[in-house]
Formats: C-alpha cells, structure tokens, sequence
C-alpha cells in the first residue's frame, strides 16, 4: 500500500532532482522509491529520503544537496504533501493525514484477499518443503519450527505472486524400515496395533533400539530386512506401506488441527527410481569415487566428501535429496527450490548444494536450506526420540487448548461455540510463540512463555481483533449497517496518524518478511498494529462521537481488523469473531 506513496513522493524527488540538474539516467523513480525509509521517529515525517549517493555526482555535502532539492520541491506544492524538510543527509517527507486515509481505504475496500500483495513472483513457480517429518516417530516440537515456519514461508510466498508447490518430504525410506519391520515381525502381536497403531509402531521402535543397544546383532537383522526392501520383498513392502499409512493418518491430524497443507507428498521414497540416473550422471562426469567400499564425491578442503551410496549398497539421504532437487526443477519447474529444515542440517545442503553445482546445474543458485534454531531445555538435554525423552508436538498442542479452555470457563463461560475457539486460540498461540522469534536462533523452549496468553503472544493479537469486531458490532447495532467504507474527515491526532501510518506499512513488511524468509517481522509488525491501535482506542472516544467523526474512527477500527485478519491468516493463524 505504501507503494502508491512511495511512487508519488519518488515522482516529485524526481522533478525536485531535474531542476538541479539530474535525470533518470543518474537515478530513476524506481530506485528512488526503494530508497526511502521510513523514519523511525512519528515527528521526522512518514518518508526520508537519503541524498548521500548524490554527493559525488553533484561534488557537494549531502545537508547542502539536501537543503538544496527541498527548496525546488517547495517551490511546486502538490496537495498531498503537508511538509518537506531537509535533515542532515536526508529530505523528510509529511503527508496529509487525509492522503494517507484515502490511500489505506483504497487498499482496504478493493483488495480484500489480495490486501498488500504484489505481483513480484507471477509466472515463477517455488516450490518449498517443510514439515516433512520421519515416518514411525510422533512428532515433536522439533518439527513445530518446521511446520510453522515452513507453512508461514509458503504463505508469504503467495502473497508476491508465486505459484507454490508445499512439498512433504516424508521420511518414508532407510534402513530404520528394515528394522521396523524386523521389529514387527518379532514383537508386532504384543501391541494393540488395531486400537493404537501409531503409538505401538512407535513403542517398537524405541524397544528395537533399546534392544539393539544390548544385542548389536540386532543392527545387522535389521539391515538384511531393508536390503530385502530394497529388492522389492512383498511381504516387507506390505509392511512398509502399513507403517507409512499409519503414519500419515496421525500426522494428518496435527496437520488438519494446525491447519498446514503441503500440495504433494513425495517421500523419500518417491525418488527409488530416480536414483541410480543421478549416479550415472555423477560418474559419467568423473565425480564419483570410492572410498572404503562406498561411492563419494569428494568437495575438495571445504567439507566432507558427500556420501552417495553405502559400501553394501544402499542408498543414503544425500542420494534422495540429489535425484529430489532435479526433480523438482525438471518436473515441478521449481524457479525456487527451498528447504525448511533445522540449522543441524545445514552441513547436508550444502553438500548437496555443491554436488549439483559440480554437476553443472546452474539452477543449483536457486536451491536454499532456510534453517531455523532449536529448541534447547533445561531439563531434558537433548531431545531423542528413540530414548523416549522428547516433547511431543501435539501435547503441546493439547495443553494449550485445554489453557484456554480453562480460561474461558472462568473469564467468559457463556461463549458461543467455546471448543472451535479455544482451539484456534491454543493452536494460535503455540503458532505464534514459535513465529515471533528470530528464525536462525535457538529458542529456550519454556512452557510458560508457550502458554502465556498475556503480553506478546498470539492470543493479545487474537484479541485486539475481537476487540475490532465488538466495536463494530456496536456500531451496526446503532446504525443497522456497518461505517460506510470511506473517512468522512481527516484525523489528525498523534494516536490516530500513528496508526494509520502503521496499517501503511502492511505491504512493506509482507515484503520483508518474505525476502529475508522471516515471519518473525510479521509477527513483531502484528504486536505493532495492535500497540498503535491500544493507544488510540485508550485516548480516543469511537461510539458516540459526532457523526463524521464516529464513522471515520470506526473505519479506522475497520481497517485495522482487516489488517490483523489478513496478516494472522497469512501466519497460519485463525482470527476468532470473539473470545
Ligand atoms: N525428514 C527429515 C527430518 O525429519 C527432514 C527432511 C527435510 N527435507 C529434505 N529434502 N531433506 O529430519
């Protein structure tokens, strides 16, 4: 939204810079419109515009060019602009309240779904994967990062105009199915398999580990099994798909309660075929070599060699990842190809990276591991699921629903429809916690902060826009229809052009957010919106208030609760109509 402004103030600079003697082939409109900042300071106006690259074109100090431009800017005021003043080695630009009013209820009233995208990515196709998790173990709040930043990254990149592909990655293939299976074989009649099939396929897992941790035959059983696989064995194939199914159907449940969705799920497993053409290609380029029995590519000094088969023959991680990321250029016609997995990955892609790029794939620039920091605990060490001490997703899921359940029993029990609620508020929360901190670090996961409904939390947000909605509701209650969709008067109150100077910068921070790959700045924008909106809600008077006023206030509230719709849902985050 911002873009509309920032082209006019752009355009004016432009005249401005003629008059000194400058024309578009030293800077054009476009790239003065991507230099303007915003001022951090509400009283150093809504636009600065920083003169310093001039400097040796004109042989003069930044504050003289500047002074210099603004007196040829004054010299034609056009009627949006309320002031120019030259600051240093900027020029600041003030636009009229009632401008920027105009500007914001334009976007609000035509865009709806669309409100603050852009067109940046039309006609290229970005693929992401995200989630993925590892067929047989529950997830874990490991993969809450996965999940979310994954979903909220696909989000982002809808709205700039990609087509998106959501990948699910699944760990369907190795040699833990062998032992899976082995296990199955064993041990699989002492479980309730038809009444708890995942969590008895998940108990089979941790005992075969525990088991193979006295009895180191176990390993090598368990390998015959996935070499049987491999080959094709119906019977271990049988068993293989029940454990993928099993699988899917519970995660799909956190999935749906989450609401994530991938487009196509092509597990590791998809890629069996696709392998031993990788490996031709790698050894008709002379890259593979052996090395103790196994096949490598060797990545010089700079890291280990990437290992592509094992010396009994079995394929590796590194292989699947190979033959998926030509895949995904070649058939899904990926333009991006992103990866959302842990930063203790980050060794894997890059290898994975090089090899391509030594095969001489020139796409393999557009291949990114967007990695993200773990969880660290204070009690449990490291997490491992095959020891059993880890904290399953989906209780944290769960506790938080029932937090909120509990609070809406004591703070407000007549709710309508208390259950939908509470679990888009427990589930937005969780979302949120997760979202708000920077990607890249490690997050000390503690349940307080998890469950916390007070403060910077997905909740506040949830409820600033319920506050939004009651506001509005009291408002058709009065008038029998909602504030015609227009600011009938300018408002010009500190409160008032704070906000809506906040709500401007939507589209900005969409942007932002999704060239970094940080939801953390929409999240942190959100908490933004809805301080700008507290204080002006505190100070100013809505219902009740003259005619014209009233109804320019409530399209303020409108706005506002448009923006924290749109921007929650673009975080994957449901915005309840009460709470
Ligand atoms: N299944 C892996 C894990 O849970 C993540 C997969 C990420 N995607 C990939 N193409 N390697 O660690």
């Amino acid at each position: 939204m911002f873009i509309e402004i920032r082209n006019e103030v752009a355009q004016f600079i432009i005249s401005g810079l003629k008059a000194m003697g400058i024309d578009d082939s030293v800077v054009s409109k476009n790239q003065i419109a991507g230099l303007l900042e915003i001022p951090k300071k509400l009283d150093h106006g809504h636009l600065a515009y920083p003169v310093f690259q001039l400097a040796k074109v004109l042989r003069k100090s930044p504050p003289q060019i500047s002074q210099e431009l603004v007196q040829h800017l004054l010299s034609q005021k056009l009627d949006w602009m309320e002031a120019v003043v030259p600051v240093g080695g900027y020029v600041n630009f003030s636009i009229k309240s009632v401008y920027m009013q105009n500007v914001l209820q334009k976007a609000i009233c035509e865009s709806n779904e669309s409100l603050g995208h852009s067109q940046v990515g039309r006609g290229k196709t970005f693929v992401i994967d995200y989630s993925s998790p590892n067929v047989a173990k529950p997830m874990h709040i490991g993969h809450l990062r996965a999940t979310v930043i994954g979903q909220a990254i696909r989000n982002l990149a809808e709205t700039q105009g990609y087509k998106v592909i959501g990948l699910n990655h699944l760990g369907d293939w190795g040699v833990q199915f062998g032992k899976l299976a082995w296990a199955f074989m064993e041990w699989g009649h002492e479980y309730d398999f038809e009444g708890k099939p995942f969590e008895s396929l998940f108990a089979i897992y941790v005992r075969f580990h525990d088991e193979s941790e006295k009895d180191p035959e176990l390993d090598a059983k368990g390998s015959l099994v996935f070499k049987r696989l491999e080959e094709g064995d119906e019977k271990v194939t049988e068993l293989w798909k029940k454990f993928v199914e099993i699988s899917m159907k519970e995660y799909g449940r956190l999935w749906n309660l989450m609401g994530v969705k991938h487009d196509l799920v092509l597990g590791e497993s998809f890629y069996n075929d696709k392998m031993k053409p990788v490996e031709k290609a790698l050894e008709e380029k002379g890259l593979l070599v052996e090395s103790e029995g196994a096949m490598v590519v060797p990545l010089g000094e700079e890291m280990p060699p990437c290992l592509i088969r094992k010396s009994d023959g079995a394929s590796l991680y590194a292989t699947r990842d190979l033959a998926s990321a030509i895949y995904r250029k070649e058939v899904l016609g990926a333009d991006m190809n992103i990866y959302v997995v842990g930063v203790d990955q980050t060794l894997h892609f890059r290898q994975v990276f090089k090899v391509l790029e030594l095969m001489g794939y020139e796409w393999a620039k557009s291949c990114h591991h967007i990695a993200f920091g773990m969880y660290r605990f204070k009690d449990l060490g490291r997490m491992s699921s095959r020891k059993g001490n880890v904290i399953f997703l989906e209780d944290v899921v769960k506790q938080a629903i029932e937090m909120v359940k509990k609070t809406i029993e004591e703070k407000n029990p007549d709710l309508k429809e208390k259950d939908l609620i509470a679990e888009q508020v427990g589930v937005g929360a969780v979302i949120f916690n997760d979202l708000s901190f920077d990607r890249i670090k490690n997050v000390d996961f503690d349940w307080e902060k998890v469950l916390s409904f007070e403060g910077d939390s997905g909740p506040y947000v949830q409820y600033c826009h319920v506050r939004c909605v009651s506001l509005l509701n009291k408002y058709i209650e009065k008038h029998g229809s909602k504030p015609k969709r227009e600011f009938l008067t300018s408002l010009e109150s500190d409160e008032e052009r704070l906000l809506v100077r906040t709500l401007l910068e939507y589209q900005d921070i969409l942007k932002a957010s999704f060239d970094t790959f940080r939801p953390n700045i929409l999240a942190q924008y959100l908490l933004d919106v809805c301080g700008a909106f507290s204080r002006f809600y505190n100070k100013h008077r809505i219902l009740g208030e003259s005619s014209e006023i009233e109804t320019s206030r409530m399209m303020l509230v409108e706005c506002t609760r448009e923006i924290l719709f749109r921007g929650l849902s673009t975080l994957n985050i449901q915005a309840p109509m009460a709470m």
